[in-house]
């Protein structure tokens, strides 16, 4: 099977946020299920100039008017799997963020540029442009690829199947009419201004989201972002598949970011990541004082206004708290004043990648709340590392830790902290939890060797998404009739 997976990032070539990490994790695993994969992203500077072998392989025609477009092949620099960038110095070749400019401000042409993107995406997919290969199914992600199942659906003749992944139903690509490029008519429009996942979400042959908790609560209103009725049309052609961790990357006992390396049951190296991060980040060189980590986008949904107020309370804990984040300013201004302050807190407002790896091997909790978590990564390298996470009941949150209390701890299964109540106070309830159980370091050494030994590899979501792609496709037998029965591309494709 023939996957082009297509993104608006991937590790290492460009990196916000956990899509990132997936857009990279889950092709790796969905080779090692042998489909055969191409991952395509905007060439971003930072993206072409780590392209390995890299080579311009296509020149694209006037799309929306744009006409400097071509596209590069390559392959990851780190790994043999294989990559397209989508390249026009007019929309992606400019000095700043992936979506914004380094004021923190939307770049005022995102509306063109993903519509570009995605259209030069379904173009390859149909063989419009021609670099010698064509998917049988092609995955896109979030709202920056929401019009590609929108054009392939358009499509008169024979086109691949579409399988469209929301990794968080806030952010939607809602652009005003004059922001888009002419794409014609469908059923895209959301509250007078058209909206880039709804069109992922409509038009998609399948629609997946990145946990099963996640994939309930977004049918509601409350999580749904008023998509909630769209998703609900789509019937079981939509589920949530959890995502996994890459566990060579995210490992660490081979992670080369760490000053030294551990595993379950030899632990001895974490604490030397512990005073490393301590020295590193200006904290006390003290081995029995538990340090708190928190390594996230600073926004209200991973509750960082939360963690300001608390800010005190973690302050009079007796414990040390490393912060390394970045977003909304004044959460920004308010963690840097609060390290300044006191000596038990410290803040690296910005995004260091090295310092994420060493702050997860060097705390022993990490706090990650959410009002709303589609999956969640972070946790899950916690849970690796042996840093037992802090986090509240929802989405993959839910779905990947579980509470400590006498029962888990007996049965073996407690891994963490959860809350309930998306509020400081259930936050600083969940922490004082998991700074009591710290003090037990017999039972917190159970409960940390429970953690690390938890398996969050890809490979039995990786397994699970080859369904939605058989089932559109109709390679594998179990899904067969059902695809071939309405549709006639599909049986002419399962014939041969
Ligand atoms: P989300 O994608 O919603 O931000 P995830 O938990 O899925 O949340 O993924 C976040 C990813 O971004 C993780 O790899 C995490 O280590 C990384 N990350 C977040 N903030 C920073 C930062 N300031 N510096 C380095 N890495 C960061
Ligand atoms: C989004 C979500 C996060 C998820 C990530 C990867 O950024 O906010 O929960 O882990 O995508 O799917």
């Amino acid at each position: 099977m023939r996957l082009l997976f297509v993104t608006s990032e991937a590790y290492p070539l460009a990196k916000t946020g956990g899509l990132a990490d997936v857009s990279r994790s889950l092709p790796a695993a969905l080779e090692r299920q042998g489909a055969e994969v191409i991952v395509m992203i905007p060439a971003y500077p930072r993206a072409v100039m780590q392209l390995r072998d890299a080579k311009v392989s296509a020149r694209i025609g006037p799309v929306f008017g744009i006409t400097d477009g071509v596209l590069i092949t390559g392959t990851f620099p780190d790994c043999d799997m294989r990559v397209v960038l989508v390249s026009s110095a007019t929309l992606f070749g400019r000095a700043g963020g992936l979506y914004q400019d380094d004021h923190g401000v939307d770049w005022t042409d995102n509306g063109l540029r993903f519509a570009y993107f995605s259209k030069v995406a379904a173009e390859l997919a149909v063989g419009g442009i021609d670099i010698g290969w064509r998917p049988d199914v092609v995955h896109a992600n979030d709202w920056h690829t929401g019009l590609l199942p929108y054009f392939i659906a358009n499509h008169e003749g024979a086109r691949p199947r579409t399988v469209f992944t929301t990794h968080n139903m806030a952010f939607q690509g809602n652009f005003e009419h004059g922001q888009v490029p002419d794409i014609g008519a469908g059923d895209f429009e959301f509250y007078g201004k058209i909206s880039y996942l709804k069109a992922g979400l409509r038009y998609a042959d399948r629609v997946t989201t990145v946990s099963p908790t996640y994939a309930h609560e977004i049918l509601t209103s409350e999580y749904g972002f008023g998509l909630e009725g769209v998703l609900a049309g789509r019937g079981s052609h939509f589920s949530g598949i959890l995502n996994g961790i890459d566990e060579i990357i995210w490992n660490p006992a081979t992670d080369h970011f760490l000053a030294a390396n551990y595993r379950p049951r030899e632990t001895a190296g974490k604490r030397v990541c512990k005073r490393e991060l301590q020295r590193e980040l200006g904290l006390a060189l003290a081995p029995d004082v538990p340090v708190i980590g928190f390594v996230s986008r600073l926004t209200e949904q991973k509750m960082a206004d939360a963690l300001v107020e608390a800010l005190p309370w973690i302050a009079a804990s007796g414990a040390q708290l490393a912060v390394v984040g970045e977003g909304d300013r004044g959460i920004e201004a308010a963690l840097a004043d609060a390290a300044e302050l006191h000596p038990a807190l410290s803040a690296m407002v910005g995004y260091d990648e090295t310092l994420a790896h060493k702050l997860q091997a060097g705390s022993d909790i990490l706090l990650a709340p959410a009002r709303f978590e589609p999956c969640g990564l972070t946790q899950l390298y916690a849970l690796k590392y042996g840093t037992l996470p802090v986090v509240r009941r929802t989405g993959g949150l839910a779905d990947t830790v579980v509470d400590t209390n006498n029962l888990s701890i007996c049965d073996r299964s407690a891994s963490g902290f959860v809350f309930d109540e998306p509020t400081t106070d259930g936050m600083i309830s969940a922490l004082s939890r998991a700074l009591a159980l710290y003090r037990d370091q017999l039972h917190w050494r159970l409960v940390q060797l429970q953690a690390m030994t938890r398996s969050f590899g890809w490979d039995r979501s990786a397994g699970a998404y080859m369904d939605p792609y058989r089932g559109v496709t109709g390679i594998a037998p179990k899904w067969r009739e059902e695809e071939t029965g309405d549709d006639e591309d599909n049986a002419r494709r399962a014939a041969g």
